[in-house]
Protein backbone atom coordinates (compact mmCIF):
# COMPACT_ATOMS: atom_id res chain seq x y z
CA UNK A 1 0.00 0.00 0.00
CA UNK A 2 1.20 3.21 -0.63
CA UNK A 3 1.53 6.27 1.63
CA UNK A 4 -1.58 7.52 0.18
CA UNK A 5 -4.06 5.14 1.21
CA UNK A 6 -7.41 6.24 0.59
CA UNK A 7 -5.43 8.47 -2.45
CA UNK A 8 -7.69 7.28 -6.22
CA UNK A 9 -5.49 9.05 -8.04
CA UNK A 10 -5.57 7.65 -11.62
CA UNK A 11 -8.17 5.49 -10.28
CA UNK A 12 -10.87 5.25 -13.59
CA UNK A 13 -14.79 5.04 -11.83
CA UNK A 14 -18.16 4.15 -13.18
CA UNK A 15 -20.78 5.54 -11.55
CA UNK A 16 -24.39 4.50 -12.20
CA UNK A 17 -27.82 6.66 -11.29
CA UNK A 18 -25.09 9.24 -11.04
CA UNK A 19 -27.26 12.89 -12.85
CA UNK A 20 -28.50 13.11 -9.33
CA UNK A 21 -28.85 12.08 -5.48
CA UNK A 22 -26.96 9.45 -3.92
CA UNK A 23 -24.77 8.59 -7.16
CA UNK A 24 -23.44 12.17 -7.63
CA UNK A 25 -22.60 12.64 -4.07
CA UNK A 26 -20.62 9.66 -4.21
CA UNK A 27 -18.97 10.60 -7.61
CA UNK A 28 -17.89 14.16 -6.52
CA UNK A 29 -16.20 11.89 -3.31
CA UNK A 30 -14.56 9.54 -5.53
CA UNK A 31 -13.36 12.36 -7.74
CA UNK A 32 -12.12 14.89 -4.80
CA UNK A 33 -10.14 12.04 -3.74
CA UNK A 34 -8.55 11.99 -7.17
CA UNK A 35 -10.44 9.43 -9.30
CA UNK A 36 -11.53 10.22 -13.09
CA UNK A 37 -15.68 9.66 -12.58
CA UNK A 38 -17.97 8.40 -15.31
CA UNK A 39 -21.23 9.63 -14.60
CA UNK A 40 -24.17 7.44 -15.90
CA UNK A 41 -27.89 8.06 -16.18
CA UNK A 42 -30.87 7.61 -19.00
CA UNK A 43 -31.29 11.30 -19.00
CA UNK A 44 -28.28 13.31 -21.22
CA UNK A 45 -29.51 16.83 -20.23
CA UNK A 46 -29.33 15.88 -16.60
CA UNK A 47 -25.64 14.35 -17.00
CA UNK A 48 -24.65 17.29 -18.81
CA UNK A 49 -25.69 19.33 -15.77
CA UNK A 50 -23.95 16.63 -13.37
CA UNK A 51 -20.55 16.92 -15.09
CA UNK A 52 -20.90 20.63 -15.33
CA UNK A 53 -21.36 20.84 -11.48
CA UNK A 54 -18.51 18.26 -10.99
CA UNK A 55 -15.88 20.02 -12.88
CA UNK A 56 -17.09 23.11 -11.39
CA UNK A 57 -15.76 21.41 -8.31
CA UNK A 58 -12.80 20.83 -9.47
CA UNK A 59 -13.70 17.01 -10.17
CA UNK A 60 -12.15 15.91 -13.60
CA UNK A 61 -15.47 14.16 -15.39
CA UNK A 62 -17.41 12.94 -18.32
CA UNK A 63 -20.61 11.72 -18.81
CA UNK A 64 -22.07 8.02 -20.56
CA UNK A 65 -25.81 7.90 -21.03
CA UNK A 66 -27.41 4.44 -21.49
CA UNK A 67 -30.15 2.80 -19.60
CA UNK A 68 -28.46 0.06 -17.13
CA UNK A 69 -31.74 -2.65 -18.03
CA UNK A 70 -31.04 -2.25 -21.74
CA UNK A 71 -28.64 -5.06 -22.09
CA UNK A 72 -27.14 -4.13 -25.69
CA UNK A 73 -26.89 0.10 -24.32
CA UNK A 74 -25.39 -1.65 -21.06
CA UNK A 75 -22.16 -3.47 -22.94
CA UNK A 76 -21.94 -0.28 -24.98
CA UNK A 77 -21.75 1.77 -22.58
CA UNK A 78 -19.08 0.11 -20.22
CA UNK A 79 -17.17 -0.37 -23.80
CA UNK A 80 -17.15 3.87 -24.00
CA UNK A 81 -16.78 4.50 -20.37
CA UNK A 82 -14.34 1.76 -20.62
CA UNK A 83 -12.38 3.91 -23.68
CA UNK A 84 -12.28 7.06 -22.23
CA UNK A 85 -9.04 6.74 -20.15
CA UNK A 86 -7.99 3.26 -21.55
CA UNK A 87 -8.46 1.53 -17.96
CA UNK A 88 -11.99 1.44 -15.56
CA UNK A 89 -10.77 0.62 -11.71
CA UNK A 90 -14.17 1.28 -10.07
CA UNK A 91 -17.92 0.44 -10.44
CA UNK A 92 -20.27 2.17 -8.43
CA UNK A 93 -23.87 0.09 -9.30
CA UNK A 94 -26.36 2.28 -8.16
CA UNK A 95 -28.98 3.50 -10.36
CA UNK A 96 -31.93 2.39 -8.33
CA UNK A 97 -35.95 2.99 -8.86
CA UNK A 98 -38.72 2.96 -6.10
CA UNK A 99 -42.28 1.58 -6.75
CA UNK A 100 -44.51 1.95 -3.96
CA UNK A 101 -48.20 -0.13 -3.76
CA UNK A 102 -50.14 -2.05 -1.49
CA UNK A 103 -49.66 -5.65 -2.46
CA UNK A 104 -52.73 -6.40 -4.19
CA UNK A 105 -51.75 -3.73 -6.76
CA UNK A 106 -48.88 -5.41 -8.04
CA UNK A 107 -48.05 -6.46 -11.35
CA UNK A 108 -45.79 -8.56 -13.04
CA UNK A 109 -44.32 -5.21 -14.69
CA UNK A 110 -43.67 -3.07 -12.25
CA UNK A 111 -42.11 -6.19 -9.73
CA UNK A 112 -39.50 -6.99 -12.94
CA UNK A 113 -38.49 -3.38 -13.47
CA UNK A 114 -37.49 -3.10 -9.99
CA UNK A 115 -35.82 -5.95 -9.45
CA UNK A 116 -34.20 -5.43 -13.26
CA UNK A 117 -33.13 -1.64 -12.29
CA UNK A 118 -31.84 -2.24 -8.54
CA UNK A 119 -30.53 -6.04 -8.47
CA UNK A 120 -30.10 -7.70 -12.29
CA UNK A 121 -27.96 -4.85 -13.57
CA UNK A 122 -25.88 -4.64 -11.34
CA UNK A 123 -25.04 -8.41 -11.59
CA UNK A 124 -24.25 -7.58 -15.61
CA UNK A 125 -22.54 -4.14 -15.26
CA UNK A 126 -19.92 -6.18 -12.72
CA UNK A 127 -19.98 -9.06 -15.46
CA UNK A 128 -19.00 -6.54 -17.78
CA UNK A 129 -16.32 -4.01 -15.55
CA UNK A 130 -14.22 -6.96 -14.16
CA UNK A 131 -12.30 -7.99 -17.35
CA UNK A 132 -11.50 -4.59 -17.42
CA UNK A 133 -10.40 -4.79 -14.05
CA UNK A 134 -8.69 -7.69 -14.44
CA UNK A 135 -6.62 -5.94 -16.99
CA UNK A 136 -6.09 -2.97 -14.90
CA UNK A 137 -4.69 -5.06 -12.02
CA UNK A 138 -7.12 -2.97 -10.14
CA UNK A 139 -10.74 -3.50 -9.55
CA UNK A 140 -13.61 -2.59 -7.00
CA UNK A 141 -16.94 -3.17 -7.40
CA UNK A 142 -19.12 -1.22 -4.95
CA UNK A 143 -23.14 -1.31 -4.89
CA UNK A 144 -25.98 0.91 -3.40
CA UNK A 145 -28.48 -1.62 -1.34
CA UNK A 146 -30.02 -0.39 1.19
CA UNK A 147 -31.27 -0.68 5.29
CA UNK A 148 -34.28 -2.56 3.23
CA UNK A 149 -31.67 -5.10 2.02
CA UNK A 150 -31.88 -6.29 6.34
CA UNK A 151 -35.55 -4.42 6.98
CA UNK A 152 -38.53 -5.65 4.87
CA UNK A 153 -41.34 -2.82 5.00
CA UNK A 154 -44.49 -2.89 3.55
CA UNK A 155 -45.46 -1.33 -0.15
CA UNK A 156 -42.20 -1.69 -1.23
CA UNK A 157 -42.10 -5.34 -1.82
CA UNK A 158 -39.92 -5.68 -4.81
CA UNK A 159 -37.35 -2.81 -3.47
CA UNK A 160 -36.50 -4.77 -0.74
CA UNK A 161 -36.46 -8.55 -2.55
CA UNK A 162 -33.94 -6.39 -4.82
CA UNK A 163 -31.57 -5.04 -2.03
CA UNK A 164 -31.86 -8.05 -0.23
CA UNK A 165 -30.75 -10.02 -3.38
CA UNK A 166 -27.98 -7.29 -4.33
CA UNK A 167 -26.72 -8.03 -0.82
CA UNK A 168 -26.41 -11.71 -1.83
CA UNK A 169 -24.65 -10.75 -4.89
CA UNK A 170 -22.33 -8.76 -3.22
CA UNK A 171 -21.23 -11.98 -1.43
CA UNK A 172 -21.35 -14.38 -4.55
CA UNK A 173 -19.22 -12.08 -6.61
CA UNK A 174 -16.64 -11.72 -3.96
CA UNK A 175 -15.94 -14.83 -4.18
CA UNK A 176 -15.45 -15.42 -7.51
CA UNK A 177 -14.00 -12.00 -8.33
CA UNK A 178 -11.50 -12.02 -5.40
CA UNK A 179 -9.83 -14.39 -7.52
CA UNK A 180 -8.63 -11.88 -9.44
CA UNK A 181 -7.80 -9.15 -6.96
CA UNK A 182 -11.21 -7.56 -7.18
CA UNK A 183 -12.94 -6.79 -4.34
CA UNK A 184 -17.17 -6.51 -4.42
CA UNK A 185 -19.04 -4.39 -1.21
CA UNK A 186 -22.18 -2.90 -0.49
CA UNK A 187 -22.90 0.38 0.90
CA UNK A 188 -26.24 0.52 2.32
CA UNK A 189 -28.01 3.99 2.91
CA UNK A 190 -30.87 4.44 5.62
CA UNK A 191 -33.27 7.88 4.69
CA UNK A 192 -31.48 10.03 2.44
CA UNK A 193 -32.81 13.59 0.67
CA UNK A 194 -33.38 12.76 -2.79
CA UNK A 195 -35.69 12.75 -5.70
CA UNK A 196 -36.32 9.44 -4.94
CA UNK A 197 -37.79 10.29 -1.40
CA UNK A 198 -39.77 13.05 -3.01
CA UNK A 199 -43.26 11.68 -1.49
CA UNK A 200 -42.39 10.88 1.68
CA UNK A 201 -40.39 14.29 2.53
CA UNK A 202 -43.49 15.36 1.49
CA UNK A 203 -44.69 14.15 4.63
CA UNK A 204 -44.05 15.63 7.10
CA UNK A 205 -44.76 13.47 10.49
CA UNK A 206 -43.14 10.94 8.31
CA UNK A 207 -40.07 13.03 7.99
CA UNK A 208 -40.22 13.41 12.31
CA UNK A 209 -41.00 9.76 12.28
CA UNK A 210 -37.91 8.50 10.71
CA UNK A 211 -35.43 11.25 12.22
CA UNK A 212 -36.99 10.19 15.49
CA UNK A 213 -35.99 6.54 15.62
CA UNK A 214 -32.35 7.27 13.95
CA UNK A 215 -29.69 7.51 16.77
CA UNK A 216 -28.08 10.21 15.12
CA UNK A 217 -31.65 11.68 15.21
CA UNK A 218 -31.92 13.19 11.60
CA UNK A 219 -31.91 12.18 8.08
CA UNK A 220 -28.83 11.77 5.96
CA UNK A 221 -27.56 14.25 3.66
CA UNK A 222 -25.93 12.65 0.54
CA UNK A 223 -22.36 13.79 0.84
CA UNK A 224 -22.32 11.96 3.79
CA UNK A 225 -21.82 8.60 1.95
CA UNK A 226 -18.88 9.93 0.45
CA UNK A 227 -16.65 8.83 2.94
CA UNK A 228 -17.68 5.13 2.41
CA UNK A 229 -17.39 5.11 -0.93
CA UNK A 230 -13.74 6.48 -0.99
CA UNK A 231 -12.91 4.28 1.64
CA UNK A 232 -14.17 0.99 -0.31
CA UNK A 233 -12.90 2.22 -3.97
CA UNK A 234 -9.53 2.49 -2.38
CA UNK A 235 -6.20 1.17 -1.72
CA UNK A 236 -6.74 0.91 2.21
CA UNK A 237 -9.68 -1.37 1.45
CA UNK A 238 -7.74 -3.88 -0.19
CA UNK A 239 -8.52 -7.21 2.12
CA UNK A 240 -12.67 -5.99 2.54
CA UNK A 241 -14.72 -7.85 0.56
CA UNK A 242 -18.34 -9.50 0.48
CA UNK A 243 -19.07 -6.74 3.03
CA UNK A 244 -21.80 -4.24 3.48
CA UNK A 245 -21.22 -0.96 5.57
CA UNK A 246 -24.70 0.03 6.45
CA UNK A 247 -24.55 3.93 6.53
CA UNK A 248 -27.93 5.05 8.53
CA UNK A 249 -27.15 7.20 11.08
CA UNK A 250 -28.06 4.41 13.41
CA UNK A 251 -31.41 3.57 12.50
CA UNK A 252 -31.23 -0.36 12.49
CA UNK A 253 -28.06 -0.44 15.12
CA UNK A 254 -30.57 0.43 17.80
CA UNK A 255 -34.29 0.38 18.83
CA UNK A 256 -34.67 3.95 19.28
CA UNK A 257 -37.97 5.07 20.63
N1 LIG B 1 -32.40 8.14 -1.06
C1 LIG B 1 -32.37 7.24 -0.11
O1 LIG B 1 -32.76 7.52 1.03
C2 LIG B 1 -31.87 5.85 -0.38
C3 LIG B 1 -31.81 4.96 0.69
C4 LIG B 1 -31.32 3.67 0.47
C5 LIG B 1 -30.89 3.31 -0.77
N2 LIG B 1 -30.96 4.19 -1.80
C6 LIG B 1 -30.47 3.74 -3.10
O2 LIG B 1 -29.53 4.65 -3.59
C7 LIG B 1 -29.56 4.65 -5.02
C8 LIG B 1 -29.71 6.07 -5.51
O3 LIG B 1 -30.91 6.59 -4.97
P1 LIG B 1 -31.27 8.15 -5.00
O4 LIG B 1 -32.07 8.41 -3.80
O5 LIG B 1 -30.07 8.95 -5.30
O6 LIG B 1 -32.28 8.14 -6.26
P2 LIG B 1 -32.67 9.29 -7.31
O7 LIG B 1 -32.44 10.63 -6.74
O8 LIG B 1 -34.03 8.91 -7.79
O9 LIG B 1 -31.59 9.05 -8.49
C9 LIG B 1 -31.62 7.86 -9.21
C10 LIG B 1 -30.56 7.92 -10.27
O10 LIG B 1 -30.61 6.69 -11.04
C11 LIG B 1 -30.77 6.99 -12.42
N3 LIG B 1 -31.47 5.86 -13.00
C12 LIG B 1 -32.67 5.34 -12.65
N4 LIG B 1 -32.97 4.29 -13.44
C13 LIG B 1 -31.94 4.14 -14.30
C14 LIG B 1 -31.66 3.25 -15.36
N5 LIG B 1 -32.52 2.28 -15.71
N6 LIG B 1 -30.50 3.38 -16.02
C15 LIG B 1 -29.61 4.34 -15.70
N7 LIG B 1 -29.83 5.22 -14.71
C16 LIG B 1 -30.98 5.13 -14.02
C17 LIG B 1 -31.48 8.33 -12.43
O11 LIG B 1 -31.29 9.06 -13.62
P3 LIG B 1 -32.33 8.98 -14.87
O12 LIG B 1 -33.71 8.96 -14.27
O13 LIG B 1 -32.04 10.19 -15.68
O14 LIG B 1 -32.00 7.71 -15.57
C18 LIG B 1 -30.75 9.03 -11.28
O15 LIG B 1 -29.50 9.50 -11.69
C19 LIG B 1 -30.69 3.71 -5.44
O16 LIG B 1 -30.17 2.43 -5.73
C20 LIG B 1 -31.54 3.65 -4.17
O17 LIG B 1 -32.27 2.46 -4.09
C21 LIG B 1 -31.45 5.45 -1.65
Amino acid sequence: MGNAPFSLKGRVALVTGASRGLGLAMAQALGEAGAFVIVNGRDPASLDAAVARLTAAGVAAAAVAFDVTDAQARRAGVAQAAALRGRLDILVGNAGVQHRAPLAAWTEADFDRVVESNMTACFFLAQLCAPHMKAGGYGRVIFTTSVNALLGRETIHAYVASKHGLLGLTRSLSTELGRDGITCNAIAPGYFMTEMNEALRADGSFVEKIAARTALGRWGEPAELGGACVYLASEAAGYVTGQQIVVDGGMTSAICL
